[in-house]
């Protein structure tokens, strides 16, 4: 890996994307497991797969999508990357962040990132949405490894504020009954243990995933404002009966889509 060679990746895939007109976009959304379809309902949109924009990683996993779509809600013109791809899929942490950098470098100053995610606070249901606070990076790794890139940002980033206040104030203005926690984000792809579980809730975590750390951090870097949502799609293992199902997560994602369609258009006409 040369030095700049990343930013040259990022700048190839801006000017691919010069059409959809990006940078007049007042938020970027990334539409975790089950949520994708939101994608369909832009106004106005026009779309690209990611496996056409030069360098972007293709998504592979099951219920996850892979287009980039530009469209109005409520007349704000937003993008939204309909899934996303994963370490567990054996993708690099710069890999698993470039889209979402490309989107920055293309002029995108707010993200929402979504997700689905084990609960972990003893109050909370499968199909509950939680505003992500701050997160805990269990995967090891950071997508800022390498040589410095400037354009990528500092080379140590502060990470005191990852998750913007002020963004995340609109959310609860929209929605009252949003819980609110912390994110931890593992690598995957098997469930927790239960001893993980109880591990991961006595350092404060309030929804465990596979996803949204990275992106936070490299967003972060870049400058960008930052606010996310976890879909509790299930509690996490051990704390109810049964043994965790994919395919339970998707579905407790269809169930509470429309909440958070209301979420994510309340959170568009409310935008600063
Ligand atoms: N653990 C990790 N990732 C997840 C979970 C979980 O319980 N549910 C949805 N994504």
């Amino acid at each position: 890996m040369g030095i700049a060679n990343e930013t040259a990746r990022l700048d190839a895939a801006v000017a691919a994307l010069e059409p959809l007109g990006l940078a007049t976009c007042e938020l970027a959304i990334v539409l975790g497991s089950g949520l994708k379809d939101f994608g369909a309902k832009l106004d106005a949109r026009r779309s690209v797969a990611f496996a056409e924009v030069p360098h972007w990683p293709a998504p592979k996993v099951e219920g996850h999508g892979g287009e980039l779509v530009v469209g109005e809600v409520g007349g704000k013109r937003i993008a939204c990357l309909t899934g996303r791809v994963h370490l567990y899929e054996g993708w690099s942490p710069t890999e698993a962040v470039r889209a979402v950098r490309t989107l920055r470098r293309a002029g995108i100053e707010r993200f929402l990132l979504t997700n689905a995610a084990g609960g972990l606070q003893e109050s909370m249901q499968a199909g509950d949405l939680m505003a992500i606070e701050d997160h805990l990076n269990l995967t090891g790794s950071s997508p800022l490894l390498g040589p410095h890139e400037p354009a990528l940002g500092p080379r140590f980033p502060d990470q005191s504020q990852v998750w913007d206040a002020e963004l995340r104030g609109r959310l609860f203005r929209v929605d009252g009954k949003l819980k609110c926690g912390v994110y931890a984000g593992l690598l995957g792809p098997s469930y927790e243990t239960p001893a993980e579980v109880r591990m991961l809730a006595s350092l404060g975590a309030g929804a465990v995933g596979m996803s949204t750390v990275h992106e936070a951090i490299a967003l972060n870097a870049m400058g960008a404002h930052l606010a996310g949502i976890s879909l509790i799609s299930n509690l996490a293992a051990g704390m109810s009966a049964g043994p965790l199902d994919h395919r339970e997560v998707i579905e407790a994602g269809e169930q509470a889509a429309r909440r958070m369609e209301a979420l994510v258009r309340g959170l568009c006409a409310n935008l600063p």
